[in-house]
């Protein structure tokens, strides 16, 4: 069965389409390579020993869309990675992330409609949630107001295939809310690859501790926190990965209970930063050159999922410990370092 992945060179993606692969999916890439390379193919190989088929291009081209949706008439299944995700980046350039991260969903969505069946996984993200009022957060949290265009974009996205499932019952479809996936696959031949100063913590972690950066900075100790700092749930990406899989099957196999549904996917448990720091410290058996500084514009105190709808409907939950999560992550730098 052919699987579509678009954005599947990426870090998510490309955990997600060895996943597919050793369930016996044949997978279908689309990507532009704009934060990717098509090395990872090489990695992917390497730890699965089957091949996929790529193609290259950009999904704004919706003449290329219809095209490859001709000759690949035969795809089942869409897991759409594909989009724009820098949250600062996405204030200062909202018409790029609005016209990346939206207008490909729908020129996606476009050809679904024509076929007799599809189904359709989307890459969400609690940022939705914003700050929620209550934690654990269920997904009858409400979405609040995005803080960020990139937010917005997912926002967007929920509700337009929520809006066409409606009308396209051949289209069936899940949005799964991603926490912070954090990690590599435990064979160090794919990982993250952040361009340029990483913006997300733990990649700026790993490369404080290989020498690549100076200092960590940590964004703020006066939160209403346990120790001062932001809570989040870091989940391993091969778990993440996972969740992609049992939801492609759950609409495969027409075990939907509707045409649009959401899952949370997280740990379930929520870590401070200072917390992540003692954890890395631990795991790589080294000290953190890090100081306190000002808090960061648009962060929220706290979030980690409720992850009982997950657990319950798609028999799914996450394995690794923060511990396991932070030492691939650890030994994916190491690896691309040496
Ligand atoms: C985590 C915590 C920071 C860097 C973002 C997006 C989200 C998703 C994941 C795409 C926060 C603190 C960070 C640093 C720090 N992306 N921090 N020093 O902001 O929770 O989520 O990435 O889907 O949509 O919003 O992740 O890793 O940037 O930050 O102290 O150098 O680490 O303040 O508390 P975040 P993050």
């Amino acid at each position: 069965m052919k699987i579509l992945v678009t954005g599947g060179l990426g870090f998510i993606g490309s955990h997600t389409v060895v996943e597919l692969q050793n369930k016996g999916y044949e997978v279908v890439i689309i990507d532009n390579c704009s934060n990717s390379s098509p090395d990872v193919i090489k990695g992917i190989r390497n730890i699965t020993g089957k091949d996929l088929i790529f193609e290259k291009f950009d999904l704004r081209e919706k003449d290329k869309i219809k095209e490859f949706f001709k000759r690949h008439n035969d795809i089942e299944g869409v897991i759409h990675f594909a989009a724009s995700k820098a949250v600062g980046e996405s204030v200062e350039k909202p018409l790029l992330y609005y016209e990346n991260n939206v207008s490909t969903l729908v020129y996606i969505l476009q050809q679904l409609a024509d076929k007799t069946s599809a189904s359709f996984i989307f890459s969400s993200s609690c940022t939705v949630y914003g700050q929620a009022d209550e934690l654990p957060i269920t997904e009858d949290a409400p979405v609040k107001v995005a803080e960020s265009p990139y937010g917005n974009t997912k926002q967007i996205g929920e509700e337009i295939i929520r809006d066409t499932c409606k009308v396209y019952p051949a289209i069936k479809a899940i949005a799964l809310r991603y926490f912070n996936p954090i990690g590599a696959h435990p064979s160090a031949e794919i990982g993250e690859l952040p361009i340029g100063v990483p913006q997300n913590l733990i990649p700026f972690i790993t490369q404080t501790a290989i020498g690549l950066r100076e200092q960590l900075s940590v964004f703020g100790d006066d939160y209403p926190t346990t120790d001062g700092t932001c809570i989040r749930d870091y989940i391993h990406v091969v778990d993440l990965a996972k969740a992609h899989v049992v939801a492609l099957q759950r609409l495969l196999e027409g075990k939907n209970t509707s045409n649009y549904e959401v899952f949370n996917v997280g740990t379930g448990t929520g870590s401070s930063v200072l917390e992540v720091i003692q954890s890395f410290e631990k795991v790589s058996d080294q000290k953190l050159n890090y100081k306190i500084a000002e808090k960061r514009e648009g962060d929220i105190t706290a979030a980690y999922a409720d992850t009982t709808k997950a657990n319950n409907e798609l028999g799914w939950s996450a394995k690794s410990s923060l511990d396991d999560s932070l030492s691939s992550a650890w030994k994916w730098e190491q690896k691309i370092r040496s």
